[in-house]
């Protein structure tokens, strides 16, 4: 199939690459010329393991290409994924979704036929609803132009193998013909045994919400019960261990952050093992991943 990838950062780029991957001709479009030159060169403007070797890759048999221009990607794809930021608004308790209408409204004049939006970035519950109204109306192509929301949930330093190998793949639909396209695209992954979760639009948006909120809750749970250890002169690491033995409790604990962990920690005779490395958070429990520390709240997961 031809994509098209809008919105060329830390979600794009691997995005992009892992499309043209599993054997699509993909075209990635960012603002940035500068990073568009990069891009075409074949050159990795972010850390990402497998991600240089797969642009070079792909770059040098074109079967991935990157541009600027919105209307050679509506002329190029038949499904768009949009991957622009959604940085967390002043408030800090909802998303700023101002660059996906951005690019929504820049893209609807150049939708003249039937076509696919697969949104990626994380959003506020509505959004997909709000902006099919919004596209149904600026595009020549009206309602035939629909839009699914497939959140994302890579863990940055994983991107590539997040991608080509998910725990599963979410996405809340609006019609049979819109999961035809998402089944088309993934096809291979599906092959491959990866779950395909289907959902209505305002599910699909509200699982990646929920998501990250549960991480954040369960983050403060066990940093909250690592400072009453820390005030008892319990072991906070035999304490997750043991609530992480019972198959109930086992998703709500966490790992506490190492600085509390350290304070928390008293010696034993039977050392608890060590906590696992932040880069290698254990694929299996996706809400186990090391909390971070700090005198001000941990920003919510993207
Ligand atoms: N980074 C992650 O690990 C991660 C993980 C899961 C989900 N997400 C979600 O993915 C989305 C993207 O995150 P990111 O980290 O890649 O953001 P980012 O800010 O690094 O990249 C966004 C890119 O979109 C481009 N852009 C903005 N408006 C555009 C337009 N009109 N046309 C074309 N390009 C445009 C920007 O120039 C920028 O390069 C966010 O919603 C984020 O929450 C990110």
């Amino acid at each position: 199939m031809r994509v098209s990838v809008i919105g060329c950062g830390h979600l794009g780029i691997p995005h992009a690459a892992a499309m043209a991957e599993i054997g699509h001709e993909v075209l990635g479009v960012d603002l940035d010329q500068a990073k568009i030159d990069r891009l075409n060169a074949g050159e990795c403007p972010i850390y990402e393991g497998d991600l240089p070797e797969l642009l070079s890759t792909h770059t040098a048999t074109g079967r991935l290409r990157f541009t600027t221009s919105l209307e050679d990607a509506a002329e190029f794809a038949d499904v768009h994924f949009l991957a622009v930021g959604t940085p967390i608004d002043a408030d800090g308790r909802s998303y700023d979704t101002g660059q996906v209408f951005g690019a929504a409204r820049a893209l609807a004049p150049h939708l003249t036929c039937p076509t696919v939006i697969i949104g990626k970035s994380t959003v506020t519950v509505g959004t997909s609803r709000d902006l099919a109204a919004l596209l149904a109306r600026l595009s020549p192509a009206g309602e035939n132009v629909e839009v699914v929301w497939n959140p994302e949930f890579l863990r940055e330093g994983h991107a590539i193998d997040d991608t080509l190998r998910p725990d599963r793949i979410v996405v809340g639909v609006p019609s049979a013909r819109a999961e035809d396209a998402v089944r088309q695209v993934y096809a291979p992954l599906l092959a491959n045994g990866v779950p395909l979760f289907v959902t209505d639009p305002a599910t699909a948006e509200l699982i990646k919400g929920a998501a990250n909120a549960y991480l954040g809750m369960k983050i403060s749970f066990i940093n909250g019960v690592a400072d009453m250890c820390t005030a008892a002169g319990a072991d906070v690491q035999q304490l997750t261990e043991a609530i992480g033995l019972d198959p109930v409790s086992a998703a709500a604990a966490s790992t506490p952050a190492p600085a509390t962990a350290a304070a928390a920690s008293r010696r034993t005779s039977a050392p608890s093992p060590p906590l696992p490395a932040p880069s290698e958070p254990p694929k299996q429990q996706p809400f186990c991943e090391q909390p971070r520390r700090s005198t001000s709240p941990d920003p919510p997961p993207r």
